[in-house]
């Protein structure tokens, strides 16, 4: 299988390359990346000398690349991760998710319609369904959850999928689409909160928590989402959504004390901050649809996962000592520029 792999510099991009790779020795993976202030090759050092890996720098929002790109691979596959993807950045400067988030897929959809594809599968979240009350500890979205959105983010996120799903109606686009929880694990860019948290506390300095800290998010170990879509992708049925989550709620306060529990510091490191604009209460994901249809089920505990992600942060202290101090983005052009 012929896979191209869209924002594969990313977070959860990166950590699907590598996974596709070492499970599918034979599948090619090309992996088309903007390479924004999120995509960072350093995440990808070890798979380019890979005879089946093929790194392209290019826009998802490019007519004229994403094309060439088709016309010149033919993927079987299109799964596309390209996004912005930080909410608190959404609220600063909105029209950049619209343009990347809504108008990149429908330009990967378009080149999918011209060449032929087996299936484009786009990387959607839970965050389209907007939030649940903290008090009701018995809701989780479902499939069918209305799309509710807050952020600038989710909004973009909900319209692609909605672009998604009329291109299937419309033109008959073998399409799935993914609703996942909050992701953590290797790789993770260090403004999110669980490596933002490790990064500052490993440096003894202060870890800004959102208002009380009592905001839930429903959190998935990276490895185990890779091998969700993975499953979606090969044996999911055409034209519908699969809701991804492990059932991992916890409070954005129980995540901060269980990585100064972990790294050994002080919960006197905790600094409450004011709270973002509109932000989410509660966020939980009801797998029933992929664990049911597809045999999928999340193997990695959240006490064990982030053991595994200190871990991570720990032994790779270069990778995002590299992303805090800028380094990261001269890495390109001194290992590929001249490829
Ligand atoms: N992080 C999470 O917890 C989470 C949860 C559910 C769903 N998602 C979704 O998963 C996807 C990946 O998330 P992530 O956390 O890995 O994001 P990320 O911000 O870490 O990575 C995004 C990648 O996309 C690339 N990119 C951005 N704009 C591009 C463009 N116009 N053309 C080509 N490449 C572009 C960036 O360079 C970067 O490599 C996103 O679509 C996001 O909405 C994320």
């Amino acid at each position: 299988m012929k896979l191209l792999v869209t924002g594969g510099a990313g977070f959860i991009g990166g950590n699907f390359m590598h996974y596709i790779l070492n499970k599918y020795p034979k599948d090619k993976v090309i992996c088309l990346d903007a390479l924004t202030y999120a995509g960072n090759m350093e995440t990808l050092a070890d798979v380019m000398d890979n005879p089946n890996f093929t790194f392209v720098k290019g826009d998802i929002s490019d007519r004229d690349t994403v094309f060439q790109l088709f016309e010149k691979e033919k993927p079987d596959v299109v799964v596309n991760f390209a996004a912005e993807s930080h909410v608190d950045r959404s609220i600063e400067d909105p029209g950049l998710f619209l343009h990347t988030n809504i108008l990149g897929t429908g330009v990967l959809m378009d080149a999918c319609r011209k060449y032929g594809i087996q299936r484009y599968h786009q990387v959607s979240t839970d965050e389209v369904y907007g939030d649940l009350p903290l008090d009701r500890p018995d809701l989780f979205f479902t499939e069918e959850t209305p799309l509710h959105t807050s952020s600038p983010y989710s909004a973009s996120k909900a319209s692609a999928d909605l672009l998604v799903l009329a291109y299937h109606r419309t033109f008959h686009l073998p399409i799935s689409i993914s609703h996942c929880s909050n992701n953590y694990g290797p790789y993770h860019f260090p403004e999110k909160l669980i490596p933002l948290m490790i990064a500052n506390a490993l440096n003894d300095k202060p870890l800004p928590v959102y208002g009380k800290g009592e905001n839930i998010r429903d959190w998935l170990y990276v490895e185990d989402h890779c091998s969700a879509i993975d499953l979606i992708v090969r044996k999911g049925r055409e034209g519908e959504i699969y809701n991804i989550g492990g059932h991992n709620e916890r409070t954005n306060l129980q995540v901060v004390k269980a990585i100064l529990k972990e790294l050994g510091k002080p919960e006197s490191l905790i600094r409450f901050v004011t709270d973002r604009p509109g932000h989410d209460r509660r966020y939980a994901i009801d797998p029933t649809k992929i664990h049911n249809e597809l045999g999928w089920e999340p193997t990695t505990r959240f006490e064990d996962g982030i053991k595994l992600t200190v871990k991570w942060y720990l032994e790779n202290r270069t990778w995002w000592e590299h992303i805090i101090n800028g380094e990261y983005q001269n890495y390109y052009e001194r290992m590929y520029g001249h490829r």
